[in-house]
């Protein structure tokens, strides 16, 4: 594996699966080698349109001895089965957001993996990325002090092509498991902890899958934060970090590359302000594709960056507001 390229198959012929496809022609260690879909037609207008050399059923990616890893990229609900058929058949696996329904299917999945010594990651891509990196960097090298608050809005009006998957129960639909994991795994990842404490609300649609939700989360440090979410309404996407010595403006939640530093020192005048930009590939996919390649190159079967751990541990918090709200997907019963 040390200096052999990456086989790369995708399984789900979808709208992300063509990111992911772009990210992987750029890479120099890996190899898209195939997607599969339920329709054979839709892998095969996928192959065309994305150059992908072969076009196949999910027991044929997953049966091809050429591949070494496949990503996930159908809806929520597949996901658990499709990564599950990938790992019993010996490959690596990255499965895009949310990873799994619930935190049961996450944890049977790490298990199989474990048990496979095959490598399992979540496709949270933002994490990878050089402006989150520098953000988390601000942040521990202490320019604002001890962190105390976040407050993050992260909504839209969910445009019409990914309405379905968005709006469906039976595709494992609504604001939490689609967006509300983006700010939930942020505010994790940049404080480097799981809340102790969770509250949270939310308005459900016409069709029965969470609109708009708010989390309220008090961590461990004593950091607390605020997230609204919603796919049926605009917010500002942004998010304000505040910490004893200033705070943080993050105004383009979550792709942005820009952050305004203001700093104080302990009260209410404002000492200095500082725009940082940090620059990202316009393919984002891309940090996570060379994560995947080292991880799985080195011999790892994570990465440290979203450790599966993390990953369940988030799930389950996602499993717990759901219960407060008693929802429970049709297939969950
Ligand atoms: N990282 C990001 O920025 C980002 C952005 C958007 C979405 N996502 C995530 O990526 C995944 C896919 O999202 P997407 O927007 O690409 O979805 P999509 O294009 O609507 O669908 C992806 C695939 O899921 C299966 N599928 C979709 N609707 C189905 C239905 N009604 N019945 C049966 N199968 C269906 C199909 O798989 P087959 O082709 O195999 O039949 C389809 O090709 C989700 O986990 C989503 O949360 C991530």
């Amino acid at each position: 594996m040390k200096n052999k390229k990456l086989n790369w198959g995708i399984i789900g012929a979808g709208i992300i699966a063509e990111k992911m496809a772009g990210a992987l022609h750029l890479n120099q260690d890996s190899e898209l080698l195939a997607v599969a879909s339920k329709s054979i037609d839709r892998a095969r207008n996928f192959a065309e349109a994305n150059k992908v050399p072969k076009a196949c059923s999910y027991d044929e990616i997953v049966s091809n001895t050429d591949i070494d890893v496949i990503y996930v990229a159908t809806t929520h609900n597949f996901h658990f089965e499709n990564a599950k058929l990938a790992l019993e058949h010996g490959k690596h696996v990255l499965v895009e957001k949310a990873f799994t329904v619930n935190a049961k299917e996450a944890e049977t999945l790490a298990r199989i993996a474990k048990e496979r010594n095959l490598f399992l990651m979540e496709a949270i891509w933002v994490r990878f990325l050089p402006s989150y990196i520098r953000l988390k960097k601000i942040i521990s090298d202490g320019f604002i002090g001890e962190i105390k608050q976040f407050n993050i809005s992260f909504g839209n009006f969910v445009p019409p092509k990914y309405e379905k998957r968005l709006t469906d129960p039976a595709l494992a639909g609504g604001v939490t498991l689609d967006m509300g994991i983006y700010p939930i795994s942020f505010v994790c990842y940049m404080l480097g902890e799981l809340p102790s404490d969770v509250k949270s609300i939310t308005r459900f649609s016409g069709l029965g899958v969470d609109e708009i939700s708010d989390y309220l989360f008090k961590f461990p440090s004593g950091c607390m934060s605020t997230i609204n979410t919603s796919h049926k309404l605009l917010m500002k996407n942004a998010v304000m970090i505040y910490g004893t010595k200033g705070y943080i403006e993050y105004p383009d939640f979550q792709e942005g590359e820009k952050f305004l530093l203001h700093t104080h020192d302990g009260t209410n005048k404002i000492k200095s302000i500082e725009e940082i930009v940090e620059k990202n590939h316009k393919n984002g996919f891309i940090y996570q594709v060379e994560e995947v390649a080292k991880c799985i190159k080195e011999g790892k079967t994570e990465s440290s960056i979203i450790p599966i751990q993390e990953t369940i541990d988030i799930m389950k918090l996602m499993d717990g507001m759901r219960a407060e709200w008693g929802f429970r997907y049709p297939f969950e019963q």
